[in-house]
C-alpha cells in the first residue's frame, strides 16, 4: 500500500513498520515504531527490534533482537519507496530508499511550488500575541512574542489552517485612572484638540509621580476608573485617546517587522468578565479568600483571583472570560498563548480553571503556552543599555539597521547597489538577523543578544543562509537560465541524483516535510532553523564535488548541466520556503 501524497517520508516508513509489527506480532499491540533518520548507514533506520525483544523478554518468550528484526523484514508490505532493507548490529534495520521517489518528489517542487505535509482536519487557531501593554513601552520580551508568534502563525497557515492572530492588549488596568486623569489636567480641551502627546513613557512617569505623590490625585485616579469601566462617554473617550497614541507607536514597530495581529483587547472583555462572575458564583466555584474570590483549578491551590476586594476584576478574570470567548465564539480548536516563561503558572492554572468550569473540553481544545526565556546582554545579564535602563525596541532596530548598513558598506555593496536596492538589504539584514538570532535559538531557554553574533557571515545565522540562498540563484542565472526556465526544463529533464551528494542534498530537502510536521507537534521552530542549515550545508558540499556549470580556461560556458541546477532550484525553493516561514525577507 502506498502512502497518500503529502505525507513524509518517516511517517510512511512508520506506517510501513507498523504493518510489519502487526503481522508479524500481532500479540504486542504495545510494541514501539521506532523510525529515524539515518547518518551513516542507509537512509533510513528502524529500531523497533531491540524493545521488542525486550518485550517478548518479558512475556516469557525466547527470542533475540536480530531474530525479531528478521521477522520484521519478512513481513514488510512491499512499498516502491524502499530499496532494501539489510539487519545490522545488534538487530537495527537499515533502510535504503529508491532514488525515484527523490526524482518524482523534487520534480514536483520545481514544476507546481513547495507542498506543506498533508494534515488530518484543518482546524480553527487562536494565536495569542504580541499582546503588550498600552502606555508601557514595547521591550525585548515582546520582540520575542513578536517574533516567535508570527512565525508560529505562518507555520500554521502554511499547513493550512484557520489561524486567528490575537494580540490581548493590555488596556483595562488601573493604571488607566490616573492617565485619565492626568490627561484632563494637562490638556483641558483634549476633547476637541488632539493632545500632543509625543511621548507616552513620560505621561505614564508623570501620572505615575503624581499618583504616588498627591492624595487628592490618587483619589481622582480611582474615581476615573470607575467611571471608565461604568462606560462614561467623557472618560471612554479619553481612554481611547491614550490607546491610540499607544497603538500608533506599536504598530511603527510591528510594521518593520511583519508582525500582523488584530487588537482585541482586555477592555473588549468588560461584559463577559461580568458574566463569567455569575457563572462561576452559580456553579459554587468561588471561595472567598480575605475579602477576595478566588477559584482553585489545581490540587496545589494556586488561586485564581477573580474578583478583588474593591470588586473589580484582574488578569485572571479577564483571561477567564477570553478563553470563553475564544472557545464557544470563536470556535476555537486549538488555543496558543506566546507569552514569557514567567507566566507559565499563570496559564497552566487557567487551563484547569477553565476545565473545572467546564468552559474547556480538553478532549476538543488544545491549549499551548508557547513559553520563551529572557533576552540577556553579552554580559549575561539581564538586557539593558548602558546607563541601566531597559532596552526599547525601536532604538534595537535602529542599531540593528545602522550595523548591517555598515557592513554593507565595508563590502562596497553601497557602490554596487541602488539606494533603493541597498535599503531593501539592509531591511532584511538587519531585522532577519534578529529574527533568526531568536528562533534559532531553543525558546525556552533564555538568549544573549549579540549583534557581533547575529550579523557573522559563518555559521548557523541569516547572513550567512541568505548569502547561500543568493548564491544558489545566481549560479543558475549566471548560466543564462530563471526560475521559469528551469520549470519548463523540468518537465523533460530529470533532477540529476547519481552522484552521492547529489543524492544526500536530495535527502535533506526531502526531509522539510517531517520537519514540519515535528514542529508542528511541539511548536519549537529552532527544528527550522537547524534544518536549514542542515540544507545550506547540503549543498554546499554537493556544489564542491559536482559541476553545474563547466568553463574553459577563458571563463566561457562548455557544458550547463540542467539536471543540477534543477537540484539547484529545488534547493532554492525549499530554503525560500523556509524563510518565508521565518518571516525572513
Ligand atoms: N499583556 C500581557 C503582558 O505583556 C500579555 C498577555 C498575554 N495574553 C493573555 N491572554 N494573557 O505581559
Amino acid at each position: 500500500q502506498e502512502p497518500v501524497a503529502g505525507s513524509s517520508i518517516l511517517s510512511a516508513l512508520q506506517k510501513y513498520f507498523e504493518a510489519a509489527i502487526n503481522r508479524a506480532y500481532p500479540d504486542l499491540p504495545d510494541a514501539p515504531v521506532v523510525v529515524a533518520v539515518s547518518g551513516k548507514f542507509g537512509d533510513y533506520q528502524c529500531n523497533s527490534a531491540m524493545p521488542i525483544a525486550q518485550l517478548l523478554k518479558a512475556k516469557g518468550e525466547k527470542s533475540n533482537p536480530r531474530e525479531v528484526a528478521q521477522k520484521l523484514m519478512d513481513a514488510v508490505p512491499p512499498f516502491s519507496w524502499v530499496q532494501k532493507l539489510d539487519i545490522a548490529g545488534p538487530g537495527f534495520i537499515n533502510i535504503t530508499l529508491n532514488r525515484s521517489i527523490g526524482h518524482k518528489a523534487l520534480n514536483e517542487i520545481v514544476l507546481n511550488g513547495v507542498k506543506p505535509p498533508v494534515v488530518d482536519r484543518k482546524l480553527t487557531i487562536v494565536c495569542d500575541f504580541p499582546s503588550p501593554n498600552i502606555a508601557k513601552d514595547l521591550h525585548v520580551g515582546h520582540l520575542r512574542a513578536s517574533i516567535i508568534g508570527e512565525s508560529t502563525c505562518r507555520l500554521l497557515e502554511f499547513l493550512g489552517h484557520n489561524v486567528l492572530r490575537i494580540s490581548h492588549l493590555g488596556d483595562w488596568g488601573t493604571q488607566f485612572g490616573m492617565l485619565i486623569a492626568h490627561l484632563q489636567d494637562k490638556f483641558p480641551d483634549y476633547e476637541t484638540k488632539s493632545p500632543p502627546i509625543g511621548d507616552l513613557q513620560m505621561f505614564y512617569k508623570e501620572s505615575k509621580k503624581r499618583f504616588d505623590e498627591d492624595e487628592v490625585f490618587k483619589k481622582r485616579a480611582y474615581e476615573s476608573v470607575v467611571k471608565l469601566q461604568s462606560y462614561d462617554p467623557v472618560y471612554q473617550k479619553a481612554w481611547k485617546l491614550i490607546c491610540d497614541v499607544s497603538k500608533k507607536e506599536f504598530q511603527k514597530v510591528f510594521e518593520r517587522l511583519d508582525v500582523k495581529a488584530e487588537d482585541v483587547g482586555e477592555s473588549f472583555y468588560q461584559s463577559r468578565m461580568e458574566q463569567v462572575v455569575k457563572d462561576l458564583e452559580e456553579k459554587g466555584l468561588l471561595e472567598d479568600d480575605d475579602g477576595r474570590k478566588v477559584m482553585f483549578g489545581r490540587a496545589d491551590r494556586i488561586p485564581f483571583t477573580i474578583v478583588k476586594s474593591d470588586g473589580g476584576f484582574t488578569y485572571d478574570t479577564s483571561d477567564m472570560a477570553t478563553i470563553q470567548y475564544r472557545i464557544n465564539e470563536l470556535k476555537a480548536e486549538w488555543i496558543i498563548y506566546v507569552v514569557d516563561a514567567g507566566q507559565s503558572t499563570h496559564f497552566e492554572v487557567l487551563e484547569a480553571c477553565a476545565v473545572k468550569a467546564g468552559i474547556m473540553d480538553p478532549e476538543k481544545v488544545r491549549l499551548d503556552h508557547v513559553q520563551f526565556g529572557v533576552v540577556l546582554g553579552e554580559d549575561k545579564k539581564k538586557f539593558k543599555t548602558r546607563s541601566g535602563e531597559t532596552v526599547k525596541l525601536v532604538a534595537l532596530l535602529d542599531e540593528g539597521l545602522k550595523r548591517a548598513g555598515d557592513k554593507l558598506k565595508e563590502r562596497g555593496r553601497d557602490e554596487a547597489l541602488t539606494a533603493e536596492e541597498f535599503k531593501i538589504a539592509q531591511e532584511a539584514i538587519a531585522y532577519g538577523c534578529i529574527k533568526y538570532a531568536d528562533l534559532s535559538h531553543n525558546r525556552v531557554h533564555e538568549y544573549v543578544f549579540s549583534f557581533d553574533k547575529m550579523l557573522e557571515d559563518k555559521g548557523n545565522t541569516a547572513v550567512y543562509l541568505l548569502y547561500m540562498l543568493t548564491r544558489i540563484r545566481s549560479i543558475a542565472r549566471l548560466a543564462g537560465h530563471t526560475p521559469e526556465s528551469l520549470k519548463e526544463a523540468a518537465k523533460s529533464t530529470p533532477i540529476s541524483l547519481d552522484h552521492e551528494k547529489e543524492w544526500n542534498l536530495a535527502k535533506v530537502l526531502l526531509r522539510f516535510t517531517e520537519t514540519l510536521e515535528k514542529i508542528a507537534r511541539d511548536l519549537y521552530l529552532h527544528h527550522l532553523c537547524e534544518y536549514l542549515y542542515e540544507v545550506s550545508t547540503a549543498f554546499s558540499e554537493f556544489y564542491d564535488s559536482c559541476y553545474c556549470v563547466e568553463k574553459d580556461a577563458a571563463g566561457t560556458i562548455k557544458k550547463i548541466h540542467i539536471g543540477r541546477l534543477l537540484l539547484c532550484e529545488a534547493t532554492a525553493m525549499i530554503m525560500e520556503q523556509c524563510f518565508s516561514i521565518l518571516s525572513i525577507r
